[in-house]
C-alpha cells in the first residue's frame, strides 16, 4: 500500500484494473443487482434444446453467460439480444460446431454444456481459460461416460463425442448442481430412467427450468428422475437479481458505519440462501421484505443495516446454499466479535481459484488472524473494523475480487486488489453499482 493510496478517492480511473477501496461509512441506496447467473445459463441451454422460441428476461450479460450464448450459438441455436437483459433463443438439434467451444472462466458454462452436448450425436472440443483448464470435469465425464458418451480427458480442453446415450442412476459424491445438471440434459437425449441422487440438496434450477420448458421431472427421497416426457417447449422465463451478487452491497451495509441498502428482486431459493441464514445468526440487521414468486423461483427485497456482528460455528451441511458466498461470508466474520468456525469448504479449493487459501491470505494480509485445517476455515473477529491497509492477489478469482474491495469499505485503511477484471464474469456493473450507493472505489 502506497501512501498515495491513502489519500481520499478521486474520480481517476483506476490504475490498469488494479482497484482501491476505501472506508465508505453511510453507505446508503436503493438497487437491484444482475440476473442470476445460475438460471441465466440453464435458460440460454434449455432454449438453445427447445422447439419454438424462449424469450428470457433479466438474463445476467456478464462474461461466463455471454460464452454460453456464444456456445449455444455455435451448436447451432438462434440467439438475440432484443434489449438490455432480453434475449430470444430459437433451438434445434445441435449440430458439431465449427471450431473449439470456449467456455472462458466459467465451470458452470463448461459442465453443462458438455452434459447438454453429448446427448447429441455431435462431436465438440470444449476450452477455457487457464483457471477453468485447472478445475476437476471428471466428476461430469465420468456420468457422461456410463451414459455411453465419448470423452477424453479429465480436465479441459475435452473432446465430447455425443448421441445414443443411454440411461443412468446415479449417485453423486458431492453436492453439485453443476453435475446434477450436466447429467439430466444429457439424459433428456437418452433412452431409459435417468435419476441422479446426491449427498445433500444442491441448487434446483435445473429441475425449475426443466418443468418449466414443459419436461416430466421427479423429485423423491433426495433423487431427481426426468420423467416420460423430456421433449422442451420455447418458453418465457424471468431471471431475478443474483444472490450471489446481492451478497456484496448486502455485506458491505452490514460493515460501513451508518450504512443502510436496501437490494431489491433478489432470488431468494430456499437452497441459495444460507449466507442470509448465517448473517441473521451473527446479529445482522436484516429484513426480507415483499416476498413473491417470478418465474416458478422466491423473489424478495432484501435490506441490510449496519450493526455489530458476532461469530458463529456454520455446518458443513449448510455449504452447499451458501457454495460461493463464503469469501464475502469470511469478510463480514472479520468484522464480527469473536470466532467464526466454518466447516466443509472442500469445494473451496477447486473453484475459479483455491478460495480457501485466497481468504486466509487476504485476511492475514489485512490483519486479520485466520487459518484453514482441513476443510475448515477459522477466522478470528475484531470487533469492528480491522487494520487493511493491505495489497491484496485476486487470484483472477471475480469473488475474492469483490469481497476485499468490499472489506476495504469498512477497514481502517483502504484495500486494495490486484486485478478487477474479473468481476467481469459475473457481476459487470458491480464497481459502478457500488459507487452509486457511496462506495469509495477507484
Ligand atoms: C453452480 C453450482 C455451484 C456454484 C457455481 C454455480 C450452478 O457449483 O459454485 O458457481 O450454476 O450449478 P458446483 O456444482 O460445483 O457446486
Amino acid at each position: 500500500m502506497s501512501a498515495a493510496d491513502t489519500q481520499p478517492p478521486d474520480a481517476n480511473p483506476a490504475d490498469g484494473d488494479r482497484l482501491v477501496a476505501y472506508a465508505s461509512p453511510g453507505l446508503n441506496g436503493d438497487i437491484v443487482v444482475p440476473g442470476d447467473k445460475s438460471m441465466s445459463h440453464r435458460a440460454l441451454i434449455l432454449g438453445a434444446m427447445a422447439s419454438g422460441e424462449t424469450w428470457i428476461d433479466g438474463l445476467l450479460e456478464g462474461a461466463d453467460v455471454l460464452a454460453t450464448a456464444a456456445a449455444v450459438r455455435a451448436f447451432g441455436a438462434r440467439v438475440d439480444r432484443a434489449s438490455n437483459g432480453r434475449w430470444r433463443v430459437r433451438g434445434c438439434a445441435w449440430t458439431s460446431p465449427a471450431a473449439p467451444i470456449d467456455c472462458g472462466n466459467s465451470g458452470t458454462a463448461a459442465r453443462l454444456l458438455m452434459g447438454a452436448a453429448a446427448g447429441f450425436p455431435i462431436e465438440a472440443i470444449f476450452t477455457g481459460d487457464a483457471s477453468l483448464g485447472r478445475r476437476p470435469m471428471g466428476r461430469v465425464l465420468e456420468p457422461l461416460r456410463a451414459m455411453a458418451a465419448s470423452a477424453d480427458g479429465e480436465r479441459l480442453p475435452v473432446t465430447i463425442r455425443g448421441g445414443g446415450l443411454t440411461g443412468i442412476a446415479y449417485t453423486n459424491i458431492h453436492a453439485s448442481a453443476q453435475v446434477k445438471s450436466a447429467i439430466l440434459f444429457a439424459g433428456l437425449h437418452a433412452t431409459g430412467p435417468v435419476a441422479v441422487a446426491e449427498p445433500a440438496p444442491s441448487r434446483d434450477h435445473s429441475e425449475n427450468m426443466l418443468r418449466a420448458f414443459g419436461c416430466d421431472v421427479e423429485v423423491e427421497d433426495g433423487t431427481v428422475r426426468l420423467g416420460a416426457n423430456r421433449a422442451l417447449a420455447g418458453a418465457s422465463i424471468v431471471i431475478p437479481g443474483d444472490p450471489s451478487s446481492a451478497a456484496f452491497p448486502l455485506v458491505a451495509a452490514l460493515i460501513a458505519p451508518h450504512a443502510r441498502v436496501t437490494v431489491r428482486g433478489v432470488m431468494t431459493n430456499p437452497l441459495r440462501t444460507g449466507l442470509l441464514t448465517t448473517l441473521a445468526e451473527m446479529g445482522a440487521d436484516l429484513a426480507i421484505a415483499n416476498r413473491r414468486t417470478a418465474a416458478g423461483e422466491e423473489t424478495a427485497d432484501i435490506t441490510a443495516r449496519a450493526g455489530p456482528l458476532h461469530g458463529v460455528e456454520v455446518p458443513a451441511a449448510r455449504a452447499p446454499s451458501m457454495i460461493d458466498e463464503y469469501p464475502i461470508l469470511a469478510v463480514a466474520a472479520a468484522f464480527a466479535h469473536g470466532r467464526t468456525v466454518l466447516h466443509g469448504l472442500g469445494e473451496l479449493r477447486v473453484k475459479e481459484s483455491d478460495r480457501l487459501a485466497a481468504i486466509v491470505a487476504g485476511l492475514t494480509a489485512c490483519g486479520v488472524e485466520a487459518h484453514a485445517d482441513g476443510d475448515t476455515l477459522t477466522i478470528e473477529g475484531q470487533s469492528g473494523p480491522p487494520p487493511g491497509g493491505a495489497d491484496i492477489a485476486a487470484h483472477d478469482d471475480h469473488r475474492i475480487a469483490m469481497s476485499f474491495l468490499v472489506m476495504g469499505l469498512g477497514t481502517r485503511a483502504p484495500v486494495a486488489v490486484d486485478s478487477a477484471t474479473m468481476i467481469a464474469t459475473s457481476f459487470p456493473n458491480f464497481v459502478p453499482l457500488m459507487r452509486s450507493i457511496g462506495g469509495h472505489c477507484s
